[in-house]
C-alpha cells in the first residue's frame, strides 16, 4: 500500500514529456507543408506569364530597316498565385531591323542588377543609368569596365503573316554570367 500523500512524480514527468513531444511533432507536421505552400505563393519567380511563349509586339511598318533600336512594351497575360491579368505590360524590348533586313530583339533589363537600359543614339550604345554598364547595338558589353557580367539578353524574334513581329519574351537572372531564365 502506498501512502496517500506519496508523490507519483516519475509518471507525471513522463506524461508531461509525451505531451510536449506530441505537440512538437504536430507543429512540425503542420508548419512544414504550410511553409512550403507559402513559399510557392509568395515567390515572385514562380509567377507565370503567358509571355513565356511568343508575343505579338509590333509590325514591320514600325521598324524601318535603319539599324536603329526602338523600344516596345511587351503586353501579355500574366498569372500569379492569386490572380490572372489580361493584357498587361510584362516587360519591354529593344527591336532593331538592320539595313540587311535582319531582325534583332534585346530585353531592356540590364543583366547587372535589373535597371532598364537607355539607348543613346549619339554614342550608338545602350547605357545603363544605374552603374554605367554600356552595351553595343548588338547587345555585347561595349566597355570592359562595365559591371555587368554578360551582354544584354537577346530574345528570339520572328515575322509572322508577313508583317507581324513576334518575340519570345523571357527574363533572366541578373548578376550572373550565364543566361538563366526566371
Ligand atoms: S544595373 Fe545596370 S549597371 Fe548596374
Amino acid at each position: 500500500m502506498s501512502e496517500p500523500n506519496q508523490c507519483n512524480c516519475g509518471g507525471d514527468r513522463r506524461g508531461f514529456l509525451k505531451k510536449i513531444l506530441a505537440s512538437a511533432i504536430g507543429a512540425v507536421l503542420t508548419l512544414v507543408p504550410a511553409a512550403a505552400g507559402l513559399r510557392v505563393l509568395l515567390d515572385p519567380l514562380r509567377r507565370k506569364t503567358a509571355a513565356g511563349g511568343a508575343v505579338l509586339v509590333t509590325s514591320l511598318e514600325a521598324l524601318p530597316a535603319d539599324d536603329v533600336p526602338r523600344k516596345f512594351s511587351v503586353i501579355a497575360d500574366r498569372e500569379d498565385a492569386w490572380n490572372k491579368f489580361q493584357r498587361v505590360p510584362v516587360g519591354a524590348v529593344y527591336l532593331r531591323r538592320t539595313r540587311g533586313g535582319k531582325l534583332e530583339a534585346l530585353n531592356v533589363v540590364c543583366p547587372h542588377a535589373g535597371c532598364f537600359v537607355d539607348f543613346n543614339a549619339a554614342k550608338e550604345k545602350f547605357i545603363c543609368p544605374c552603374h554605367n554598364s554600356s552595351f553595343a547595338m548588338d547587345g555585347k558589353i561595349a566597355d570592359a569596365s562595365s559591371p555587368a557580367a554578360r551582354g544584354l539578353d537577346s530574345l528570339e524574334v520572328e515575322v509572322r503573316n508577313e508583317r507581324e513581329v513576334w518575340v519570345k519574351f523571357q527574363n533572366f537572372e541578373a548578376g550572373k554570367a550565364k543566361k538563366i531564365p526566371v
